[in-house]
């Protein structure tokens, strides 16, 4: 398994993963700006050329932000999320973020997991943040 960043010629599995595998997926009109933008760390995680994992986060005048995490249902819990956000992380703390935010389901107890295992903790909850099925929203914050 090998970690790159995603090109625009990536984008097409990303958001066919999104769309079929994710709560609340993206669309590609609202994930290809995000290659584009200043700042942005957008990485994937391949396996014989396949894509089975991905994170989008961005970093602005020193605050970041996750956007997206996901792996492939097939692939879960073989540590592709934690290196994902890891390689993530790092290239952040680089590029000289002193926060890093995210939003997550409260229900999402592995994906919560997984941040507080990276230093993040709860900071704010977002009453009723996310749709189908309505869901507070839980802010966490790494400093
Ligand atoms: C959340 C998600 C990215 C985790 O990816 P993953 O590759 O399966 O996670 P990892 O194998 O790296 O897990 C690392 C650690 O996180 C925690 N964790 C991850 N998934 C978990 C689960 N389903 N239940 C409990 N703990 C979990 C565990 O502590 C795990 O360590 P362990 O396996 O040694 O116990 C993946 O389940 C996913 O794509 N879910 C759907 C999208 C999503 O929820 N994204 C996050 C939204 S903010």
């Amino acid at each position: 398994m090998i970690i790159r960043e995603i090109g625009q010629e990536d984008l097409a599995p990303v958001v066919a993963i999104e769309e079929h595998q994710m709560e609340d997926g993206w669309s590609g009109g609202m994930l290809a700006p995000e290659l584009a933008m200043a700042g942005s760390i957008c990485l994937l995680a391949e396996e014989n050329g396949q894509v089975i994992g991905y994170i989008f986060c961005r970093c602005v005048a020193g605050e970041a932000e996750v956007l997206r995490l996901g792996v492939v249902g097939s692939h879960r819990r073989q540590g592709i999320g934690d290196r994902l956000l890891a390689a993530a992380l790092q290239r952040l703390d680089r590029h000289g973020a002193v926060a890093c935010f995210l939003e997550v389901r409260r229900s999402n107890a592995g994906a919560r997991r997984l941040y507080g295992g990276h230093g993040f903790v709860d900071v704010g909850l977002r009453r009723h943040y996310y749709r189908s099925p309505v869901e507070d929203g839980l802010i966490m914050c790494r400093r």
